[in-house]
This record gives structure tokens, C-alpha cells and sequence, in this order.
């Protein structure tokens, strides 16, 4: 289920909305110019490669590439089959777009399975979205945000979708809001314990 939280941005402390109902969620999404999308799921192969994987979602990544002119798709998976270097990489990767950021482009995900949380900072308000399996969200070019995916279970297989591939370049705002806010891992810890 998909969590959206709302705060202003300068009070991390009061919740001003909380909610896990999909309909709530897109509209408060859609006014931000914001796309919120839950599609089937389709059980795959834990070995499944990017193929295997855009084969499975073919009709409506074909749908979504159509609608919004999308000249690149592929999938981004980050999964601990033991490798030795599983959690350094995950850190790694976690922390890169941990600090506020943009895009030239439009930062758009499918979540075949995992979970990861967007925090978008617009207008002095901060909206965390926190993503599972069958979400899709997009982050509309230019619009500050940042990206945690836990440090706990950093595993995630995500489709991604580009207008541009050099679009994908983070441009940091140097802010250090995302450390005033609470992290994917609290946000999932917080639902369990409500
Ligand atoms: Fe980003």
C-alpha cells in the first residue's frame, strides 16, 4: 500500500495529512502535477532480467511511453543474491540522491516489486510518497525532491522511463532539508506501529 505524508516544509514535526487511500493519494498527487498510477502485478521469475521483466509489463509500459513521448525504458534492480559487496553498493546507492535535488527531466518509476519513498518539496510543502509494488509515480521535470530506499531492505526492481538519457543528471540544491524529515525506514516503521 502506498503512504502519502504531507508536512510544510518548515515543520517536520506535524503530519498535516496522512493517508493510504489510492484515491486520496492521486488527487492530492494530481495537483501537483504529480502522476500516480497502481497497475497489476504479474508474478515473475526471481532471476528475471530486464527482458523478462518489460515483457511481463509490455502493455502498459507500451501505454504509459505512448501517452507521455518516452524514448527510453529500462529497468533498474537491486537485489542481494549474496555478492559481496551488496550492502556497500546499496549504500551507495542510497545516498546519491538522498540531498535535495532536480532534473531536466521527468523522474518516473514502476515498481515491480521492493519499495522506495519520494519526497517532493513544492511550494513549502513537503509531500513523502512512499511506493511498493504496483506503484508508479512520476516526479515532474524541475521539481525539488529526494529519493530514499531504506537502508534496512534496499531491494527494489524498478522500470524506468526517460524522455532523455541525459536527462537523468542530478542538479543538488545544496539544502539540507531531506535530514529534517523521516526516513523510509521510519515511515514503514511508523505504519507498522499505528
Ligand atoms: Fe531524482
Amino acid at each position: 500500500m502506498t503512504i502519502l505524508i504531507k508536512w510544510a516544509a518548515d515543520a517536520p514535526e506535524t503530519e498535516l495529512l496522512r493517508t493510504e487511500e489510492p484515491a486520496e493519494i492521486r488527487k492530492e498527487l494530481s495537483t501537483l502535477g504529480v502522476r500516480y498510477e497502481q497497475w497489476p502485478t504479474y508474478d515473475l521469475a526471481p532471476d528475471a532480467d530486464q527482458d523478462a521483466v518489460l515483457a511481463a509489463y509490455r502493455d502498459e509500459v507500451q501505454r504509459l511511453t505512448e501517452e507521455e513521448d518516452f524514448t527510453l525504458v529500462d529497468v533498474m534492480r537491486l537485489k542481494n543474491t549474496g555478492q559481496e559487496d551488496f550492502w556497500e553498493k546499496a549504500k551507495a546507492g542510497r545516498e546519491k540522491f538522498l540531498d535535495e535535488h532536480r532534473h531536466d527531466d521527468d523522474e518516473v518509476r514502476f515498481f515491480v516489486d521492493g519499495a522506495g519513498t519520494f519526497y517532493l518539496n513544492i511550494e513549502d510543502t513537503v509531500y513523502a510518497v512512499l511506493c511498493e509494488q504496483g506503484d508508479l509515480l512520476s516526479v515532474p521535470e524541475g521539481s525539488t525532491h529526494w529519493f530514499d530506499m531504506g537502508e534496512k531492505a534496499p531491494e527494489f526492481t524498478a522500470i524506468r522511463f526517460f524522455h532523455d538519457g541525459e536527462g537523468w543528471v542530478g542538479d543538488f540544491t545544496g539544502s539540507p532539508i531531506s535530514q529534517n524529515f523521516p526516513t523510509h525506514d521510519q515511515i514503514l516503521a511508523s505504519r507498522a506501529a499505528a
